[in-house]
């Protein structure tokens, strides 16, 4: 096990206090950056609480990182739900936000008001994450009328990668960018408490972020956002089927599986493993007495 020293820098968020929605507006007002990751584990909640990271997404990108479908689709509530109660085990500092997973808004405002408090009821959120515009201002008004927090999601919203023809860039027409900028209204006016813009072209990101007065949240969205979000396992190079253009690797963990995997099968075969240090011992008198025993 690493007997790493965690420095000054990466301890001093342990005792932080809980980040709110009023955080982030805070954040906003004063210029400061909001940092958030996804998670969908106890343990890289942990890791992130730790690190001082403001916000936790359980995303919906679960469904590719995790579970290994092609698209996010597949994703249900009992996932999510599933996922986002062990990653609020693990975070207690962090603002705490569970995506709904596609038809769990879209079907009817009753549900998508009923869905949005499962995550709060039993999983432990503190708010939710939805993806749409205009055609979703009905819903989000009825969750934050129900005292929900809901963040939105423009620009490459997953869920709707077959309309969209793929995972592509949005908003790259004037038309499109128009489109995108009222929708960013429209959200705000029916209550977002922030947004999430996805790979949309950087000055678009930097105008809409400019002109509303919620936090905007990019990913592949230029530096002019409010904030910032990665899927943490582009960033640890965790997920090895495709990177998007955006995505800094920090880390390849991928690669480091590997080795360890390879050392473990290796030791295991030439009996370098288990060692002595790993073995449980007996006394010499008690297995004298056991040897008496069996025979
Ligand atoms: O599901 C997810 O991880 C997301 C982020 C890409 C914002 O929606």
């Amino acid at each position: 096990m690493s007997t790493t020293t965690i420095s000054p820098a990466t301890s001093q968020h342990a005792s932080r206090k809980k980040v709110t929605t009023l955080t982030f507006r805070q954040k906003k007002e004063r210029g400061e950056p909001i940092t958030m990751l996804t998670a969908y584990d106890y343990p890289t909640a942990m890791a992130m609480d730790k690190a001082g990271i403001d916000s936790i997404l359980v995303g919906d990108s679960l469904g590719m990182v995790v579970l290994g479908y092609d698209n996010t689709l597949p994703v249900t509530m009992e996932d999510m739900l599933h996922h986002a109660r062990a990653v609020s085990r693990g975070a207690k500092s962090a603002l705490l936000v569970g995506d709904m997973p596609f038809m769990s808004y879209q079907v009817s405002i009753e549900e998508a008001v009923r869905n949005a408090g499962r995550f709060l009821q039993q999983a432990g959120m503190d708010a939710v994450k939805l993806e749409g515009g205009r055609e979703r201002a009905d819903a989000v008004r009825a969750i934050v009328g129900a005292g929900i927090p809901v963040m939105g999601h423009l620009g490459l919203t997953p869920q709707s990668v077959h309309q969209l023809g793929g995972f592509r860039a949005q908003g790259k027409t004037a038309t499109a960018a128009k489109r995108l900028l009222e929708d960013a209204h429209i959200l705000e006016d029916a209550g977002v408490f922030s947004l999430v813009l996805e790979a949309v072209p950087a000055r678009l990101a930097e105008t809409i972020s400019k002109q509303i007065s919620i936090p905007t949240i990019g990913i592949g969205a230029g530096a002019g956002c409010d904030g910032q979000v990665l899927v943490t396992h582009d960033l640890l190079g965790l997920f090895e089927r495709f990177t998007p253009k955006f995505v800094k690797q920090y880390a390849n963990f991928h690669a480091e599986m590997n080795r360890a995997f390879t050392e473990y099968l290796d030791d295991v075969e030439t009996k370098r493993f288990p060692a002595v240090e790993h073995t449980v011992e007996m006394s010499d008198e008690e297995w004298d007495e056991f040897q008496k025993e069996i025979k």
